[in-house]
C-alpha cells in the first residue's frame, strides 16, 4: 500500500515521501480500513512542520481525519463487518491507503453523507458548534466576531450563526474573498488588508458593544479583534494561521476586562464527560445529515499528487477543503 511518510519535521513538499509499505494485517480486535478520502487540515501541515501542540514520533504518517471502508477484520471483532463505511476516531496517519483501527475507535459513516463530507465531518463541524454554543454560549441576537471567515470552519460558523439568529461579523484577510463569502450567506464582511477593522466593527454593531470573538489567525488580525471588543469581552483563540504572536495591549486586559482563552478540540474531548461529548456530537451530526451545516470542498487530488494538493491547500482565496483521495 502507499503511505505518505516524513522522517524529519520540515516543509511538507520536501520532507513528505510517498512510499510503498506492506499492507498491515489486523490484530484480534482491530480492523483494516481502506481510506477513501482525507482532508488537508492546517493542523496536518503544522504537524509535518513540527509546529503542532502534540507531535508524533518519527517516522510518521500525517492525517487526523478520513473516511474509509473496512476491508479486513480481526477474529475477535464483533461490532463491524467487511464493507462497512467508517470514520476512524482519533487515529493519526490517515494519509495512507489503509490503516489499522481498534474496533472501538470507529464510527459508522452516515449513509446520507458522501465521502467528500464524511471525511471532514468530525474536527471542524464539532469545533464550530462548540465554539459558538458551548464556549461562547452565543444566543439569538448576540454579536460575534470571527477571523479567517473564509476557512472551512469559518464557513460552517456562518451557517450555524444564521440558523440561530446570531449576528456574525466576518473578518477575512483579502477583499478578493468578499463575493464568495456573501454567496456563502455572510452578511457582515470586513477585509483586514485594506479596511479599518475596529472602526468597521463598531459601525456594523452600532451602539451594541461586541463582547464575543473567535480568532484563528493571531498576529495583527487577532489583536484587532481584541481591540474591537467591548468591556468584559471574551476572545477565544483556536488557531494561529499567521504563525505570529498575538500582541495585546495590557490596558485591554486591565481597563477593558478582556478575557483571552484558548480552545483545542483534543483537550475538550479529553476533559469532557462522555455524555456531554455525545450530546455535542449528536447535535453536530444532526446538522450535517440535515444539510444545515455543509463542510465545503474545493478540489480533490490522488494521494500520489500530494505536493500539488498541499500547494493548492496553501493558496489564498480557496472556497473549500482540498481532499486527498484514492
Ligand atoms: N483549536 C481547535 O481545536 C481547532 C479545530 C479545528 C480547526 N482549528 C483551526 O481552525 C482554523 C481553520 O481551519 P480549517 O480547517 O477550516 O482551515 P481551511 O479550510 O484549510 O482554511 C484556512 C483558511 O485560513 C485563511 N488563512 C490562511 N492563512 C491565513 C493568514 N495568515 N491570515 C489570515 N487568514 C489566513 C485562508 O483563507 P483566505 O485565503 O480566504 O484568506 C485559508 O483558506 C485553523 O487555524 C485550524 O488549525 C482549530
Amino acid at each position: 500500500m502507499r503511505s505518505l511518510v516524513f522522517e524529519a519535521f520540515g516543509e511538507p513538499a520536501s520532507v513528505l515521501k510517498l512510499v510503498e509499505a506492506r499492507l498491515p494485517e489486523p490484530g484480534a480486535d482491530t480492523v483494516r480500513v481502506r481510506i477513501l478520502a482525507r482532508p488537508i487540515h492546517p493542523s496536518d501541515l503544522l504537524t509535518v512542520r513540527g509546529l503542532y501542540g502534540r507531535l508524533p514520533k518519527l517516522p510518521a504518517v500525517p492525517g487526523f481525519e478520513a473516511v474509509g471502508r473496512i476491508e479486513a477484520i480481526g477474529a475477535a471483532v464483533t461490532d463491524w463487518s467487511i464493507g462497512q463505511r467508517v470514520i476512524p476516531l482519533g487515529i493519526e496517519g490517515t494519509w495512507a491507503d489503509a490503516l489499522i483501527a481498534p474496533q472501538q475507535m470507529l464510527l459508522a459513516a452516515p449513509e446520507e453523507l458522501p465521502d467528500t463530507i464524511a471525511c471532514q465531518m468530525l474536527i471542524n463541524p464539532l469545533t464550530a458548534y462548540l465554539l459558538l454554543f458551548e464556549v461562547l454560549k452565543a444566543q439569538p441576537g448576540d454579536w460575534v466576531i470571527q477571523s479567517a471567515a473564509g476557512s472551512a470552519l469559518g464557513r460552517m460558523l456562518i451557517q450555524l450563526a444564521a440558523l440561530n439568529g446570531v449576528n456574525l461579523i466576518n473578518v477575512i484577510r483579502s477583499r478578493a474573498g468578499i463575493e464568495t463569502l456573501k454567496s456563502a450567506g455572510a452578511t457582515h464582511i470586513i477585509a483586514a488588508e485594506d479596511e479599518d477593522v475596529v472602526a468597521r466593527i463598531a459601525a456594523i454593531a452600532g451602539r451594541i458593544p461586541v463582547t464575543k470573538a473567535i480568532d484563528a489567525v493571531g498576529g495583527t488580525t487577532g489583536a484587532l479583534l481584541a481591540e474591537a471588543m467591548g468591556y468584559g469581552g471574551t476572545l477565544i483563540v483556536y488557531g494561529g494561521l499567521s504563525l505570529q504572536p498575538l500582541p495585546i495591549e495590557p490596558a485591554r486586559l486591565i481597563f477593558r476586562a478582556l478575557t483571552i482563552k484558548g480552545f483545542w478540540l483534543t483537550e475538550w474531548v479529553r476533559a469532557t464527560p462522555r455524555e456531554a461529548r455525545q450530546k455535542a456530537f449528536n447535535e453536530t451530526l444532526r446538522l450535517l445529515t440535515g444539510g444545515k451545516m455543509v463542510p465545503p470542498v474545493e478540489a480533490q487530488y490522488d494521494l500520489a499528487d500530494f505536493a500539488q494538493a498541499i500547494a493548492h491547500a496553501e493558496r489564498p482565496g480557496r472556497l473549500g477543503k482540498i481532499l486527498l483521495t484514492g
